[in-house]
């Protein structure tokens, strides 16, 4: 094992919201990159991983704990560290020579050495001939090469890459991938380590020589798992396919059983978290579930494939049909429940039936703006004070998410409508008084 480059002990982080609510973020990280290893962190959105780079890069302080560097502590952004954002974070109207020599100039370094070192980063990332090129003149791998050869003209110590290849189409991703590693692994990099930031497992496993997941509420890192797999490494290879597997298992018990529990103990069931997906995903992914060849039970690397969906949003969407009942969610595989099956099998009247019942009876904040809008003479309200309520609980963009997506699920449900213009919540046309006719089913 080489020598500790980043050490953060006991790390805690919270923010304040902008309702002055203090959220914690981070709490009890303990993590320690060393020399010749990468690093990968996986976690849900929102569990804090672009605030962990952050802080190891000295970027952010904490509210607790401490981050050393080479065994100084951190107080301010580390001079040795690159960084690489999804968002790739050119300079729209710099060239590729003039955005990869920002980071010199502010060094003070003069022009002529700087113009050789940007060369020699350009050169390596394989985008000679490309100096002069304005950002908009490339593709998206183009530009996230530029961005990367920002990171590494400083001969950073350790580069953090922050979802680096995310918003690049799954190709290019791979093949700037590749190129990274084999960078790496021939020793080229002038880099000791790297942290990558990842939302998919399979990068994670193919990248890194320890994987860890972050949990949330508070974010800590809850596995650790070392990937001992020689490179090159086939991502068709069995050794593979059963590390993704375990990864997607440990991943979704902690969206399972497991962080139900942690978040009944920790906050009000009304402020709890729904996972972001739309209805139409969920019966998707709940109809190829039930068909051939599944048949009811699939493991979740499987349906990733046969659905195309990303590891996110398929935990997403398994994390919602497991919450309302129509799923099981367990050791990384997704098995129909028997109401799941009627559901499947069912009319869209019945559907929408079996929907509306699930959620009043799995998703307190449903059954709380239900109970709230029939206490109504009108049966409408105004949203507000729901999304006020929730933002006692979760930060205000995390609020609005968790508002939506039960809106946009209990009209499913037909518990209630909204209505955009006003932005009023009411009860389903016709219920609000008894004597009015049944609802219409469009
Ligand atoms: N500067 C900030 N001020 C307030 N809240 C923040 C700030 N940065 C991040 N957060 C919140 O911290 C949480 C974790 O964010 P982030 O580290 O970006 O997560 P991830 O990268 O895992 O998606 C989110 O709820 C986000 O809204
Ligand atoms: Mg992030």
């Amino acid at each position: 094992m080489g020598r500790e480059i980043i050490e953060l002990r006991g790390v805690g982080k919270s923010f304040r919201s902008a309702d002055g609510h203090a959220r914690q973020v981070l709490d009890g990280i303990e993590l320690t990159l060393r020399e010749g290893e990468i690093v990968a962190l996986l976690g849900a959105s929102g569990s804090g991983k672009s605030t962990l780079l952050r802080i190891a890069a000295g970027l952010i302080g904490v509210d607790a704990g401490s981050v050393s560097y080479r065994g100084q502590p951190l107080h301010g952004p580390a001079r040795s560290i690159g960084m690489v954002f999804q968002s790739f974070a050119l300079f729209p109207w710099l060239t590729v020579q003039q955005n990869v020599e920002l980071g010199l100039e502010a060094r003070g370094m003069p022009p002529v050495e700087r113009a050789a070192k940007a060369e020699a980063a350009i050169a390596l990332i394989g985008l000679t001939g490309f100096e002069g090129a304005l950002p908009r003149e490339l593709s998206g791998g183009m530009r996230q090469r530029v961005g990367i050869a920002r990171a590494l003209v400083t001969e950073p110590d350790v580069l953090l890459m922050d979802e680096a290849f995310s918003a690049l189409d799954v190709l290019t991703g791979e093949r700037l991938r590749e190129d990274i590693l084999e960078l790496w692994t021939s020793g080229k990099l002038p880099t000791k380590a790297m942290i990558v930031v990842s939302h998919s497992i399979e990068e994670a496993v193919l990248m890194a020589d320890r994987v860890l997941i972050l949990g949330r509420d508070p974010g800590r890192i809850r596995v650790q798992l070392a990937v001992q797999i020689p490179r090159p490494r086939d991502p068709d290879s069995a050794d593979v396919r059963a590390l993704v597997d375990e990864v997607y298992a440990l991943m979704a018990a902690g969206r399972g059983r497991a962080a139900r529990a942690a978040d009944a103990a920790e906050r009000s069931p009304l402020g709890r978290r729904l996972p972001k997906v739309d209805v139409a995903r969920m019966e998707g992914l709940l109809e190829f579930l039930a068909e051939e060849p599944f048949g009811g039970h699939a493991d979740l690397p499987e349906l990733a494939e046969a659905t195309e969906l990303s590891d996110r949003e398929l935990l997403s969407a398994a994390d919602a049909l497991n919450l309302l009942g129509l799923a099981q969610l367990e050791h990384g595989d997704l098995q129909i429940t028997p109401l799941g099956q009627r559901y499947v099998e069912g009319t869209h009247t019945l559907r929408q039936e079996i929907f509306g019942q699930q959620l009043l009876a799995h998703v307190p904040l449903a059954a709380h703006i239900r109970h709230s809008l029939e206490q109504e003479p009108g049966g409408q309200l105004p949203e507000g004070p729901f999304l006020r309520l929730l933002e006692e609980h979760l930060d205000e963009a995390e609020a609005e998410r968790v508002l939506e997506t039960v809106i946009a699920w209990g009209r499913h449900g037909e518990v209630f409508e909204y209505d955009y213009n006003a932005g009023t919540i009411q009860l389903p046309t016709g219920e609000e008084d008894d004597t009015a006719p049944p609802p219409t089913h469009p």
